[in-house]
């Protein structure tokens, strides 16, 4: 069987309460249950609860954006894989370029999130992704392997974890990666994860891209081969555009 399209959006610090119900409830109006196509919103961790409610009973599922790895204690405003499961979340982002880049994190933190989030039951979406400068030196092979092999641990249950690959000079820019660009790096991402881990797991993996994906680019990305989703900032803030890359993934990745 073929892998399931995943349409991921990222709100990142956008929304309060009242925008985001709108948000909510226009997404959960317009999407249709009969689109083969797995779909999650991850809201600022203040709106998970509410938003999970919002969308309680539907198909479409929330995710935090970020997550520590210990399960309590004297991490002031820190969250735990526990508190985000009882807020009502499936999935977890971890890597994410900003929190790399903004927020220091490095690969032996996120390593550790990746395998607690997953110990507690998360599903986690894991973003790798090479700079504008690495790109023009040639390095982005170089840099996504060391992402790759920093992040995810041998051992892990690679069943519940999604790959994004996102290169840092495509998002928010309007600049995205050409549908040959990206199928360059996925298709590099599933070697390496059917080297690591085996051919099964390789040919299971979900790999989605990101970075100024938009309605009017989704198909030519979504189309490549090994592009199985996407993960979606900007566009998912309004509800007719998050749903038109969601039908476009249901639509290209099917047919
Ligand atoms: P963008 O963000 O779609 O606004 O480029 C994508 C992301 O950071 O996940």
């Amino acid at each position: 069987m073929g892998r399931r399209p995943f349409v991921a959006g990222n709100w990142k610090m956008h929304n309060t309460l009242a925008g985001a119900r709108e948000l909510m409830r226009g997404l959960r109006d317009g999407f249709d249950t009969s689109w083969p196509v797995d779909v999650a919103v991850c809201p600022p961790n203040p709106l998970l609860y509410p938003m999970g409610k919002e969308v309680d009973g539907t198909a479409i599922k929330v995710g935090a954006q970020n997550v520590h790895f210990e399960a309590q204690g004297a991490f002031t405003g820190e969250i735990s894989p526990e508190m985000l499961k009882h807020a009502g979340c499936t999935y977890v982002i971890v890597g994410h370029s900003e929190r790399r880049q903004i927020f220091g994190e490095t690969g032996q933190f996120l390593r550790k999130k990746v395998s607690a989030a997953l110990k507690e039951g998360l599903e986690v979406i894991y973003c790798v992704g090479e700079t504008l400068n690495e790109r023009e030196n040639n390095a982005t092979i170089r840099v996504i392997e060391r992402q790759l092999g920093e992040g995810l641990e041998a051992s892990i249950d690679l069943s519940r974890v999604t790959i994004a690959y996102e290169p840092v000079w495509a998002i928010g820019t309007g600049r995205q990666a050409t549908p040959d660009q990206a199928q360059e790096v996925h298709a590099f991402i599933r070697e390496k994860i059917g080297g690591v881990f085996g051919p099964r797991e390789a040919g299971e993996i979900r790999i989605l891209y990101g970075g100024s994906v938009k309605p009017s680019n989704a198909e030519g990305l979504l189309s490549c081969p090994d592009v199985d989703g996407a993960l979606v900032g900007g566009a998912c803030l309004v509800a007719d555009d998050f749903l038109s890359i969601i039908s476009t993934a249901a639509r290209t990745k099917t047919s």
